[in-house]
């Protein structure tokens, strides 16, 4: 070992008779930044040192053990000492090391217990190496030590998933040698090395152990390199994890931790991990909005539901996951049996599937209440509307909720486009109304934005939160206008995408470039899916405000003409023969492609993947930064969360505007221009990224503004 390092305030060591206990105390996660390493080295050092000292404890303050490397140092210079020669030092130890996990052992964090000689689970702790969720692969002998103590198949299942062990299954799978009931960690952990001393235990080194069955480990991982280079579509991180599990099984430990260095390094130099990373950061910054933070919300005990059609049912669906009563108010007897049928559904089908019993299926019903008649729902605290998309209509359910709704009741609508000061002041009580935008299976996507229209009262604000949380959901704040954060920029850029195919590039080009851009479908493959009608009814109802001179493709039209919906016709922009799910190229579409060229007088010309993105690229980000302009966003990371979160945007870019600092600013500025000269009632630049672009600054350094 080196030179003495000091003590640091982030570890502390303390004798307990001949145990020295080494506590890690950063919080809130007790993450691995630069002060932990050094301050873990530094104790190692001094229980070698120390005659007194017979065995080691690692123990984390808080709730965690240790939740991994600190997340905010990745892409900055690398601070002394690294990971791997910490966990090195404690493996190395010639005195036992016990490491007592009672919360999160993540990452990093469980890396430093593999390398302990003993490892002790509470029931609360949860065992992972998530690197893989950002990019990365457990670089400080994840790799190397995992497949050793758990073998070949379950290791790489765990750095491969993501998803993190709780502590019976890490007993079970080898990762623990003993778990104990309790709650104090240092009690626990005292009481176990009190046994290991007594029985003399020696010191037990991971790096030591052979990996079982190495032949059918390595026939095992071959085949799934093919199956995760399928699954992982165009991920980097996850095929290098398999790389370094190789590695562990044909060479020597320390030459398996050298190769997995090197592969960590690429990961960590990867614009994935910065994507990832960004993501991460952006979901957890999203609920930091001004109302939320400094109101308290109203409590919410049972919730309504106006409607229970699509939306209303997975609304219902949602809430009653999350343990609360539901009350579901539709028109007639006829309707409130569908809205019912439809909240069962989904039930049966998890009980089909096995993955609920019919008993619980019966208890969460028996928290779901049918209506026709409003006085049923007086005593509520929220009430949600996903009635049809009518303003008359809604304004409607909302003068009679004001009617018969407990005073301080949150009012909320789920409403797309609708204008929600418009809704809000056909009651008398505006403080109390605002819209919580679900997205479509409500019950399954992340996605809810918190529409914040002008009256509303800030507690109302922070309920919607709160309840987004309750519910799991992934809450943006945003403001009211047509479409709101996420759908405004959706009909931009898809109006983007219907130009490349009038102008020459075919729905399945433009499809297969977005898809190989990450996302899981093109537009024309999503159209088909939520059913061609749907923007057909809006492109109606728009058609006698529409700016006359303003570009107008009518290629959809003339689909939604023939009856021809998508999927759930059979045929769209895509063939679906015998109700297939996949669709088929279809030369009848191309024809009616062409003729319509024709009719506009268009000489198709090819577009490559790049410039098909370049185009619906710079559309996405232009009108996010108009949203963010007009304050419809809070910052542009409220934008990469919706996208990444409620429209397939592939969560390894980070988000448009990510995409768009990551890409450079001025590029994205320059296509604008270039394309402005063919249409520049379309490409109007955003204000904001000219004055971006001019300052020399990007998206990011608006987020980083608004949270100082
Ligand atoms: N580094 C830095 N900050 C972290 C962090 C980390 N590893 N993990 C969490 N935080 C921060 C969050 O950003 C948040 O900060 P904020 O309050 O300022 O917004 C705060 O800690 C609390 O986090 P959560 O809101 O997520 O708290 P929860 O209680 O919901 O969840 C958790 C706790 C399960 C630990 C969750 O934070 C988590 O999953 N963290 C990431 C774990 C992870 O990915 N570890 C691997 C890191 S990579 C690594 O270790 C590389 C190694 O192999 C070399
Ligand atoms: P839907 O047509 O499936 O369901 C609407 C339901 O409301 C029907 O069951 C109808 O009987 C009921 N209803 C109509 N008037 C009523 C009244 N006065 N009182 C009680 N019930 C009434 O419509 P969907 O798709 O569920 O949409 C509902 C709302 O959600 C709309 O505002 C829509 O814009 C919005 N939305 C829809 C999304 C989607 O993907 N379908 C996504 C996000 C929001």
């Amino acid at each position: 070992m080196g030179a003495a390092i000091p003590a640091s305030s982030v570890v502390t060591t303390a004798l307990q008779g001949d145990v020295l206990v080494v506590t890690i105390d950063n919080p809130p996660v007790n993450a691995l930044g630069a002060a932990v390493r050094q301050g873990l080295l530094a104790a190692m050092q001094q229980a070698q040192a120390d005659a007194a000292v017979a065995a080691v404890l690692l123990v984390g303050a808080g709730k965690a053990f240790i939740a991994g490397a600190d997340i905010r140092e990745f892409g900055k210079p690398p601070v002394a000492p690294i990971l791997p020669e910490v966990c090195r030092a404690i493996e190395n130890l010639n005195k036992p090391v016990v490491a007592v996990l009672h919360g999160a052992a993540l990452g990093g964090g469980l890396e430093v217990a593999l390398s302990a000689h003993y490892r002790l689970a509470l029931p609360a702790a949860t065992l992972g190496l998530p690197e893989v969720n950002l990019g990365l692969l457990p670089g400080s002998g994840g790799t190397q030590r995992a497949p050793r103590l758990m073998g070949v198949q379950a290791a790489t299942t765990l750095m491969l998933s993501g998803q993190p062990l709780k502590a019976q299954a890490a007993l079970q799978a080898g990762l623990v040698d003993k778990l104990v009931e309790g709650t104090d960690p240092l009690a626990a952990g005292l009481a176990y090395l009190r046994e290991l001393l007594a029985a003399n235990a020696p010191v037990r080194r991971t790096r030591d152990l052979a990996i079982a069955e190495p032949q059918a480990a390595l026939a095992w991982l071959d085949e799934q390199k093919a199956e995760t280079a399928k699954k992982s579509r165009g991920l980097f991180s996850p095929l290098k994890i398999i790389e370094c599990v190789h590695a562990a099984l044909q060479l020597p430990f320390d030459e398996g931790m050298a190769r997995e260095r090197a592969l960590f390094m690429e990961c960590l130099d990867s614009p994935q991990r910065a994507g990832l990373i960004h993501a991460f950061f952006a979901e957890r910054e999203v609920v930091k909005v001004p109302e939320a933070q400094a109101a308290q919300p109203r409590p919410v005990a049972s919730i309504a539901v106006i409607g229970g059609g699509t939306m209303g049912a997975g609304i219902a669906v949602a809430a009653l996951d999350a343990g609360l009563p539901v009350t579901m108010i539709e028109r007639d007897a006829e309707s409130i049996a569908r809205g019912r049928a439809n909240v069962e559904k989904v039930y049966n089908a998890l009980v089909a599937k096995g993955r609920m019993t019919e008993a619980a299926q019966a208890a969460v019903m028996a928290r779901y209440t049918g209506s026709t008649d409003y006085a049923d729902i007086a005593q509520v605290d929220l009430v949600i509307e996903a009635v049809f998309e009518d303003i008359e209509v809604k304004k409607a359910v909302f003068r009679e909720l004001d009617r018969v709704c407990k005073p301080g009741a949150v009012l909320a609508t789920n409403t797309s486009y609708l204008d929600i000061d418009a809704i809000a002041a056909a009651t008398g009580r505006p403080q109390d109304v605002i819209g919580l935008h679900f997205f479509s299976p409500a019950n399954i996507m992340k996605l809810l934005e918190i529409v914040v229209p002008a009256k509303v009262a800030p507690d109302v604000v922070a309920t919607a939160f709160e309840l987004a949380k309750k519910l799991k959901k992934v809450p943006v704040r945003a403001g009211v206008c047509d479409g709101f954060i996420g759908n405004r920029i959706l009909a931009v850029y898809k109006q983007a995408a219907d130009y490349l195919l009038e102008d020459g590039a075919s729905p399945y080009e433009i499809d297969a470039a977005v898809r190989g851009f990450g996302f899981a479908m093109g537009p024309f493959q999503v159209t088909d899916l939520a059913g061609g009608d749907i923007g057909w009814a809006t492109r109606k109802r728009r058609a006698a405000t529409r700016d006359p001179k303003a570009r107008y493709v009518e290629i959809a039209d003339r689909i939604c003409e023939r009856g021809w919906f998508g999927q759930k016709t059979g045929r769209g922009f895509y063939l679906y023969p015998d109700g297939a799910r996949t669709g088929q190229p279809d030369p009848e579409v191309l024809a009616i492609v062409d003729a319509e060229r024709a009719k506009k007088g268009v000489t198709p010309r090819s577009f490559s993947a790049d410039e098909i993105m370049r185009r619906y690229m710079a559309a996405m980000v232009n009108e996010g930064a108009n949203v963010v302009h007009e304050g419809i966003a809070l910052r542009p990371l409220d934008v990469d969360v919706t996208f990444v979160a409620g429209y397939g945007f592939p969560r390894h870019r980070g988000g448009p505007m990510k995409w768009a600092d990551m890409t450079g600013l001025d590029k994205v500025l320059a296509d604008i221009e270039a394309f402005a000269k063919e249409d520049p009632l379309f490409w109007k630049l955003s204000p904001l990224l000219v004055q971006l672009v001019r300052a020399g600054r990007n998206f990011d350094s608006l987020n980083q503004a608004e949270k100082s």
